[in-house]
C-alpha cells in the first residue's frame, strides 16, 4: 500500500497479483466467445460455433495487456478452428506479465451443435516464473488417463493413486468423505473405451453420471461442494486436463493425469519425438498448472452443473461466468447483462468492434 497525500491509502501497483490485474480481460473474452456463439446453439453446425467462439475469444484476447503464448489449446484435438499451441495471445506490450495460457472456445462443441446441455467457454493463465517457464504443462497426447477430487479427498493420511484399483480408490474417497462407497458418485464421458470402468465402478456399488461431453466441468465437479459428484475418472482430452487443473489449484483440490496415446501409431510417435519417458509419469495438478499465479474463467454456452448458458431476453443477453484465483482461493461468480443496442465484441476476422 502506498500513501497519497491526501492521506487514503492506494493500492501500490506492486501489491496486485498479475493474475488479478488480467482476470478482467479474460473474463470480458469468455464473455465475448460465449456471446458469439449464441446464434450457432441448437444449429448443427460444430464447425461455425467453434470458429464464432474462436473469432471473439482471439480478438479479445488480442486487446489484452499481457505477453501470452499459448502452451496448449484445442488445435491438437481435432484440428478444430482453435487457438494453437505456441500462438502468440495479448498486446504483448512491454511490462505486460509473461504468462502462459490454456484455452478452449468450446468445451462440448457438439452440445452446442445440439442445443444440449454441458457447453463452455474456459480459458487459463498462469504467470511464468522464467523466459523457458511453462507454468501450464504442454502435454504432446491427444487424450490423458485422468481421476480428480476434491479438498477433503487430498487432507490426511491414504491417497487417490491414478492406476490403483478402483475399489481402492472409492474407498479413500469414501472414508475421506464420510460417506459409503454405494453413496459416491462417479462422473465419466460415455465412451466405449471407459466400458470396462464403466463396470468396475458399478460393481463397487458406487453411482455413475455419464455425460456425452465436457469434462473440463466434469473433473471440477469433485472440487465443488455444491456438484453432487464426488470424483471423476477415465480418458479425455489432454488439453482440457491442464485446464481444469487450473481451476482445481483454484479451488484446493486434485487431478492426477498421465498419457494416455490412442493406439499403436500415436504411442510411437510421441516415442520419436522424445516422450517416452514423460508418457510413464503421473502428473499432479502443481505439474500441470505451476505455482500460484493462476486464473481461470468459464463462461456458460448452454446450461451446465457450474454456470448457466447465455440467455437473450430482447436486447438483453445474460451471461453467467466464473472466475477464479489460486493465489486467494477466490471463487466469484459473475452475472452479466449485455445491452445488444450497444454491445460489441472485438472479433480477430475483422479486427474490428463488432455488434452482435
Ligand atoms: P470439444 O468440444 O472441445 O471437442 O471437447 C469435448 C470433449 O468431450 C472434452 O470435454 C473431452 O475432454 C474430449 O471431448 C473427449 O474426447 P472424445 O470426444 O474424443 O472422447
Amino acid at each position: 500500500m502506498v500513501d497519497t497525500k491526501f492521506g487514503e491509502q492506494l493500492i501500490d501497483p506492486a501489491d496486485t497479483q498479475d493474475e488479478e490485474l488480467i482476470g478482467m480481460d479474460l473474463l470480458r473474452a469468455c464473455e465475448g466467445a460465449a456471446l458469439n456463439v449464441f446464434h450457432w446453439i441448437g444449429k448443427g453446425n460444430k464447425e461455425a460455433a467453434d470458429d464464432a467462439a474462436t473469432d471473439a475469444l482471439r480478438g479479445l484476447l488480442d486487446l489484452t495487456d499481457m505477453c501470452g503464448t499459448c502452451t496448449i489449446g484445442e488445435g491438437i484435438k481435432d484440428q478444430a478452428p482453435g487457438i494453437f499451441i505456441g500462438e502468440k495471445l495479448g498486446t504483448w506490450r512491454a511490462g505486460s506479465p509473461v504468462v502462459s495460457i490454456a484455452v478452449d472456445p468450446i468445451d462440448g462443441t457438439t452440445l452446442t451443435a445440439k442445443g444440449l446441455a454441458g457447453a463452455l467457454t474456459v480459458i487459463a493463465a498462469a504467470k511464468n516464473s522464467g523466459v523457458d517457464q511453462r507454468a501450464l504443462a504442454a502435454i504432446p497426447s491427444f487424450y490423458v488417463e485422468k481421476i480428480a477430487f476434491g479438498p477433503k479427498v487430498r487432507e490426511g493420511t491414504g491417497t487417490v493413486r491414478l492406476g490403483a484399483p478402483v475399489e481402492q480408490n472409492l474407498e479413500i474417497v469414501a472414508l475421506k468423505l464420510g460417506k459409503r462407497v454405494r453413496d459416491l458418485v462417479v462422473c465419466l464421458l460415455d465412451r466405449p473405451r471407459h466400458q470396462k470402468l464403466i463396470e468396475e465402478i458399478r460393481r463397487t456399488g458406487a453411482a455413475i453420471r455419464l455425460i456425452g461431453d465436457g469434462d473440463v466441468a466434469a473433473a471440477i465437479a469433485p472440487s465443488n461442494p455444491d456438484s453432487g459428484v464426488d470424483a471423476y475418472m477415465g480418458i479425455g482430452g489432454s488439453p482440457e486436463a491442464v485446464i481444469a487443473a487450473a481451476a482445481i489449484r483454484c479451488m484446493g483440490g486434485e487431478i492426477l493425469a498421465r498419457m494416455w496415446p490412442r493406439d499403436d501409431d500415436e504411442r510411437k510417435q510421441l516415442e520419436a519425438d522424445g516422450h517416452g519417458d514423460m508418457m510413464k509419469r503421473v502428473f499432479t495438478t502443481t505439474d500441470l498448472a505451476v505455482g500460484e499465479d493462476i486464473v481461470f474463467v468459464a463462461t456458460g454456452i448452454t446450461d451446465n452443473t457450474m454456470l448457466r448458458g447465455v440467455q437473450v431476453n430482447g436486447h438483453i443477453a445474460v451471461t453467467y461466468s466464473v472466475v477464479m484465483r489460486a493465489h486467494s482461493r477466490t471463487v466469484r461468480y459473475v452475472k452479466a447483462f449485455h445491452d445488444l443496442t450497444f454491445k460489441t465484441i472485438h472479433l480477430a476476422s475483422t479486427s474490428r468492434h463488432t455488434r452482435l
